[in-house]
């Protein structure tokens, strides 16, 4: 379970010196568990925080993180006010809410559980929050929330269209935090993130396209593209992630306000799914199957300019070097 990272991973982004110090500030952060979160986690417990984590584990049942000093793992639901009441029992400096059930095609399926988690979920988080006199509530919703957009560039002021159940749960979690914000004077961060990749991310039916690539290459079965190949998504390596979350909760200038994070870069569905095949050696054939019945963003490309601007992000891992530390961490898993 110790992180996996490739050497050549830029320095910049595993360095701390642009974050705030945060030894000895205590931090909530649900979803600890997931692809996301569990680097989150790593993160904040080398800046020397102190560390609790609610996740009902329902993205896997392996735990991602190990036993630590300074880290509490807290088993149960989001959406329980009787698990929370007990989360809640000590004061928080920051809340990252990162708890959600996720996917298009999972929230498809079923849009009410979509609902119950990310709706419902927030906003008992933030009603914990608020009372709990937290001094930022940080939440990480998604670039999902813009559904097509014009010039395909989404911008922090741009129309959302959510097209699917979880984009617009996603959405409706975002104006809560305004509205919850407004009742009880709570300040929060949205950062919306786009497609993150990267260690402990793993392969199944709802999950992400890259770790699926990545396993359908090493277990030579084909790469299935729904669609021409020409789709187009911004993929951000975890670790930039991580760091703009950490930096979007702890900036003054962050208050109460939304930011893109990405890398503000495109990348072909095909050109991804040869990188895959070139890094794994594999022979598997990149086949072609109609889009699904949710898919219904061609490309997507984020502005991160006001992240850049206002908070210093500088996501700094090209796509060639994130997928290599993936692909290690892919072949030394258990
Ligand atoms: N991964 C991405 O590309 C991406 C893109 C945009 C937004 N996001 C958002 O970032 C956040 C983290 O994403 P991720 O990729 O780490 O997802 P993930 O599925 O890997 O992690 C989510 C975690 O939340 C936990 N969880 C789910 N329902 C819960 C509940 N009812 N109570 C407690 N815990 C619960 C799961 O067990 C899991 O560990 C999510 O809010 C997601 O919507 C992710």
């Amino acid at each position: 379970m110790g992180t996996q990272r490739n050497p050549n991973i830029n320095e910049a982004s595993q360095n701390h010196q642009t974050m705030k110090n945060l030894a000895d500030y205590q931090i909530l952060v649900t979803g600890g568990n997931g692809a996301i979160g569990c680097n989150l986690v790593r993160k904040l417990l080398d800046l020397s925080a102190k560390v609790t984590v609610l996740d009902d584990f329902s993205q896997g049942k392996k735990k991602n993180l190990a036993t630590k000093k300074n880290l509490m793992i807290i088993r149960g639901d989001i959406a329980s006010k009787k698990i929370l009441s007990k989360v809640f029992s000590c004061h928080y400096d920051y809340v990252f809410h990162l708890a959600a059930r996720f996917a298009n095609e999972l929230s498809v399926k079923d849009p009410l559980e979509d609902l119950r988690v990310n709706v419902q979920g927030t906003l008992q988080t933030l009603f914990h929050s608020a009372k709990n006199k937290v001094d930022r509530f940080l939440y990480t919703s998604s670039s999902s929330i813009y559904g097509p957009q014009n010039n395909n560039l989404c911008k922090e002021n741009s129309i959302p269209h959510p097209s699917t159940p979880y984009a617009a749960s996603k959405l409706s979690a975002e104006h809560y935090c305004h509205a919850i914000s407004e009742l009880y004077d709570l300040d929060y961060t949205i950062v919306r993130l786009s497609n993150s990749y990267g260690p402990y991310d793993p392969p199944g039916r709802y999950r992400n396209v890259i770790p699926n690539f990545f396993q359908a290459a090493i277990q030579k079965k084909d790469l299935v593209i729904t669609g021409t190949g020409k789709e187009t998504r911004d993929f951000t390596y975890v670790d930039d992630c991580v760091n703009g979350i950490i930096l979007a909760a702890t900036s003054k200038r962050a208050k109460n306000d939304t930011f893109n994070l990405g890398t503000g870069k495109e990348t072909k569905m095909l050109n991804l799914a040869k990188l895959i095949l070139q890094r794994t050696k594999s022979r598997s054939n990149i086949v072609f199957k109609p889009r699904r019945s949710f898919d219904h963003i061609k490309n997507r490309k984020m502005d991160i300019s006001k992240a850049k601007k206002l908070l210093g992000y500088t996501p700094s891992t090209d796509l060639q070097t994130g997928l290599q530390s993936t692909y290690d961490w892919f072949v030394s898993r258990k």
